[in-house]
């Protein structure tokens, strides 16, 4: 059983095309999507018709409940100069796109063909807002996954690719299709990114487990030309990213 995971996808429909047409040529069972899909970049719907194309299971992030709830973006940790991308993201979808949206779900079970159990979830399984890093300290961690029977735990957020082996749990980041960072973000501090889009892929097979934490590398100079033909409030900040 071989299962695709893509996460923080936020508007960047250039890098999710990488990225789909890379699973495509591996060929996967399953896709899950661990949320934040539509808020911060240019082609918000773009980024929904393929994950409804995909029939992923889509997990719901915390830029999503913003996006149904946007004046709620501060409970939602939405860094306030985010705020009118958020917005402008909103604006550009319809009643059928915000059904879609809410149908996401909090977390997703599943269990491979020799038993392993899986949790898929945004944050940690209690809240989209969770930040789990390779530093997070274990007692925030047993509070995070307190009462889960599941030993590989997967979630997205951080922007951060990770692999952590936590007593015999696996906790995973399959990192951000569409805004990989640099680094952590820290609050006040605009965060930069990397070329190229992040995702994950897990596979069960006979007496084996994998991991593939990939990088995509995707058609940036297109991306670019979209981010300046259109009208996003953010667009300077994604420029600064690419052209140096
Ligand atoms: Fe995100």
């Amino acid at each position: 059983m071989r299962i695709a995971f893509i996460s923080d996808i936020h508007g960047n429909f250039t890098a999710l095309e990488a990225v789909l047409a890379d699973i495509k040529k591996i060929g996967v069972d399953e896709i899950i999507c661990l949320g934040d899909t539509v808020s911060l970049g240019p082609q918000p719907r773009e980024v929904l018709e393929a994950l409804h194309e995909i029939k992923s299971i889509n997990i719901k992030g915390n830029h999503d409940g913003a996006i149904l709830e946007p004046d709620k973006s501060a409970f939602y940790e939405i860094t306030e100069h985010l705020v009118p991308d958020l917005h402008w993201g909103r604006e550009r979808l319809n009643n059928t796109d915000y059904d879609f949206i809410k149908s996401f779900k909090n977390t997703h079970a599943l269990t491979f063909p020799n038993g392993i159990e899986l949790l898929a979830f945004h944050g940690s399984p209690l809240s989209t807002t969770h930040l789990i890093k390779a530093t997070t300290d274990s007692g925030l961690l047993d509070s995070y996954f307190e009462g889960q029977s599941a030993k590989v735990l997967i979630g997205g957020h951080s922007h951060i690719q990770m692999q952590r082996r936590y007593g015999d749990r696996l906790i995973l980041n399959s990192g951000s299709v569409g805004n990989a960072f640099v680094f952590a973000f820290s609050p006040g501090k605009p965060p930069s990114l990397l070329p190229w889009a992040e995702y994950a892929i897990l596979e069960q097979k006979d007496n084996t487990f994998d991991v593939d934490l990939r990088r995509v590398y995707f058609d940036i100079p297109k991306l670019v030309k979209i981010v300046e033909a259109s009208d996003l409030p953010g667009k300077a900040w994604w420029i600064r990213q690419y052209v140096k």
